[in-house]
């Protein structure tokens, strides 16, 4: 869990008045999660949040999800898909249930609008471009490898530097550091692969004092709406807490290594109701003198995983390139294919870059799926495919 922040101007107890120059009373707002009972934040705006215009109608096509039927192992070449929009108009879905939506999401421009979204957190991988996000408690830059996590609830806005491209998973609860790498007192334990000093938060900007019309489009499990609000989100002057977007570099991901194969629990990452986040970073091999670097042939029996492939050579997987994601379906069996154990043996270390999500559920597929899926992987296996 990220620990304490706070930035800017506070006042000295929280709850009481805190005035402005010109005397007005600033409008504090308490962020916070599970009702009253879990993290939270408390931040001070130049005027309250809650000053709503119009509420519109937020027209979004509803996804349409097929089943893994027949049951088998799948390839989605997710670089054949063209997406358009902004980084939340072009969320093109590709998997899901009813714990995690998997999307791929592009930014080419700067969002005109903000998003909010009150349904549960969302992480956010980017794989190539660099940025900004613009949220109340201030900005956030990005770059490749970053994971971004959006607290549910936060509203923001992106401003690329450079053509973005994002996976984009949005959980219906909480998505945490895993329960295995913090202390009683939440803090991450010294095995963790890493540190809180790697998650970035925010850097709070001047607010933005201007009233006007803004919008901000805000989803919730399938419910949406565009708000029109007089004052600016962003005119935070101070925020302290435990609740905030932050970021984190897989380059800053120390692997856990080991004398043999590690499974993927050593790499996690994140969790969430339902799933759980692993990376696969460069590394060395295992070096037990008789080591096989390559994972052994296995039936995930109660989860589905899904590896999306950033960057390097993915020895272990026939056919897949950078933004392929493979499903390989709970009871489906899997592992090298034929030939990858004998290369892989002697090789002393990879270079390769993934990041993996585990559901508990049966995951399904969206249309784009559907669109960019290789018919053929379910058969890499076979000695002639
Ligand atoms: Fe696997």
């Amino acid at each position: 869990m990220p620990s304490y922040q706070r930035a800017g101007e506070l006042p000295e107890k929280r709850h009481i008045q805190f005035r402005r120059p010109d005397g007005g009373l600033y409008a504090e707002e308490l962020f916070s999660t599970r009702g009253f009972e879990s993290i939270y934040s408390l931040l001070y705006h130049e005027r309250p949040p809650t000053a709503t215009r119009e509420v519109r109608q937020w027209h979004r096509s509803r996804v349409e999800f097929h089943e893994n039927d027949p049951l088998r192992n799948r390839h989605f070449l997710t670089g054949k898909l063209t997406l358009s929009g902004d980084a939340v108009d072009s969320r093109t879905p590709i998997l899901g249930n009813d714990d995690i939506l998997l999307s791929m999401a592009t930014a080419r421009e700067p969002m005109a609008s903000f998003y909010r979204n009150v349904g549960g957190d969302e992480l956010l991988f980017i794989h190539r471009g660099t940025g900004t996000f613009e949220t109340p408690f201030g900005r956030l830059a990005y770059r490749p490898l970053d994971y971004v996590l959006m607290p549910t609830g936060t509203t923001w806005r992106i401003h690329p530097d450079e053509p973005t491209d994002m996976v984009v998973h949005e959980s219906v609860g909480m998505v945490t550091t895993p329960r295995k790498y913090r202390n009683e007192f939440g803090q991450l334990e010294e095995h963790a692969p890493y540190y809180e000093r790697d998650f970035r938060a925010p850097v709070l900007a001047p607010p933005n004092t201007e009233i006007g019309s803004y919008e901000i489009r805000v989803t919730n499990r399938g419910r949406n709406a565009v708000y029109v609000v007089e004052n600016h989100p962003c005119d935070v002057i101070g925020w302290d807490g435990y609740c905030y977007p932050y970021a984190f570099n897989l380059q800053d991901f120390m692997p856990i290594t080991g004398k043999l194969h590690q499974p993927p629990t050593a790499h996690a990452t994140f969790e969430a109701p339902g799933a759980a986040f692993c990376a696969f970073v460069p590394r060395l091999f295992d070096y037990h003198p008789l080591a096989i670097p390559v994972p052994y042939n296995h039936s995930s029996v109660d989860c589905d995983e899904v590896l999306y492939y950033v960057s390097g050579n993915f020895m272990s997987r026939r056919g897949v390139v950078e933004g392929s994601i493979t499903l390989h379906a709970a009871g489906a069996p899997h592992g090298p294919q034929p030939g990858a154990v004998e290369a892989s043996l002697g090789k002393r270390e990879t270079d390769e870059i993934a990041i993996m999500v585990d559901t508990f559920k049966p995951l399904k597929r969206a249309r784009a799926a559907t669109l960019c899926e290789d018919e053929s992987y379910y058969r890499s296996w076979a000695s002639s495919p």
